[in-house]
């Protein structure tokens, strides 16, 4: 019986930290309205000559030296991003040329926003367990500051940037890695989240870009509705399809948008505050490098240990949305 664990993990975060105090100063919000609105604090912002690629890079060469992996045994590379580098390759292939991964590698992006690293997660394994690969390497990287409208104070103080990497490996012994997966769309509410103007349905033009219309545009209160209902349904089912209790689950590390959001989802499941992971008051909403990002700090922070269990579980533009359970 074979199963894909995770074999390490990597994160980056830039240097640079932008807080609320220094928010405040560039739009007419404050300290007090993001922390009690949010929960978020500061977050890390790229720069200028810094893409998400180079985010990207730095968590992979951390999960890799984790791993004890090295680029040439890598012959599957998955980033998930909805800020790449270019329209134009694929993020991943930017990666896999400054990373040294073989040619002979499959090398592709994905966008499913901040469940994206579930979903490449999920793909990563499909494929290895075909045993036409050996090694994935699945990345979430994001250059959100790329995309915000800095003079929209409802969505600027919500985002940031980072990246975290996972490298995955099929193992012949059952029950270990990756239990379940449990991944959704609801392409109906596409219009909660999403950059109306760049692509083929509005292409670039001097009055797209006048509009704004590359910015990022959100329906706060829709997605915040959304988020918690499915949530709860994607984790409740993981949980019962795998004949477990909450009581079970180690630590669950749900998708860090808002704090207000995980603390209605844990209440909701049950579950106490003290394992359910949270770092969204360090990092903001880092969409699909989130969970990699959380992930990571909790392993290094010793909150996972042999046997646990972890529940990954995240919603995103598209409306998507998924749960991933994992046994260390
Ligand atoms: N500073 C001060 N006031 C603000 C700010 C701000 N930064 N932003 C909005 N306000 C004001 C509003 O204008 C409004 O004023 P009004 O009452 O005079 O009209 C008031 O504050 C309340 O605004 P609401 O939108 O009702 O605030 P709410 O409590 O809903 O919080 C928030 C807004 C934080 C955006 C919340 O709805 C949320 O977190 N939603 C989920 C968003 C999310 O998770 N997005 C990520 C999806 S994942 C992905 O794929 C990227």
């Amino acid at each position: 019986m074979a199963s894909v664990i995770i074999a390490g993990v990597g994160s980056y975060a830039p240097e640079r930290i932008l807080t609320n105090a220094d928010l405040s100063k560039m739009v007419d919000t404050s300290d007090e309205w993001i922390r009690t609105r949010s929960g978020i604090r500061e977050r890390h912002i790229a720069a200028d000559n810094e893409a998400t690629s180079d985010l990207a890079i730095k968590a992979a060469v951390a999960a890799m030296a984790d791993a004890n992996v090295k680029a040439e045994e890598i012959d599957l590379l998955i980033v998930a991003t909805c800020t790449p580098d270019y329209p134009l390759p694929a993020t991943a292939c930017v990666v896999q040329h400054k990373l040294g991964v073989p040619p002979h590698a499959t090398c592709f992006d994905i966008s499913a926003a901040c469940t994206g690293f579930l979903y490449a997660t999920e793909i990563a394994y499909g494929q290895l367990l075909t045993n036409r690969y050996k090694c994935a390497l699945v990345i979430g990287a994001e250059k959100l500051s790329s995309i915000v409208n800095w003079k929209d104070r409802t969505t600027c103080v919500l985002f940031g940037d980072g990246a975290g990497a996972a490298v995955l490996k099929k193992v012949d012994q059952s029950g270990v890695g990756i239990i379940g997966s449990d991944l959704g769309a609801d392409g109906e509410m596409m219009e909660l989240l999403y950059t109306p103007a760049g692509g083929s349905r509005t292409p670039a033009s001097p009055l797209t870009v006048e509009a704004g219309g590359h910015f990022l545009h959100m329906k706060g209160k829709e997605v915040f509705k959304n988020a918690v209902r499915v949530m709860e349904t994607v984790a409740r089912e993981m949980v019962e399809q795998h004949h477990l209790t909450f009581d079970q689950i180690n630590l669950v590390i749900p998708h860090q948008a808002n704090y207000r959001i995980i603390e209605s989802l844990a209440g909701s499941l049950g579950v106490p505050l003290e394992r359910v992971y949270v770092n969204l008051d360090r990092y903001g909403n880092t969409s699909a490098a989130s969970i990699p990002l959380a992930l990571d700090e909790a392993r290094r922070a010793g909150r996972i240990k042999p046997g646990d269990y972890t529940l990954l579980v995240a919603f995103g533009a598209g409306l998507t949305y998924g749960s991933t359970l994992i046994r260390w």
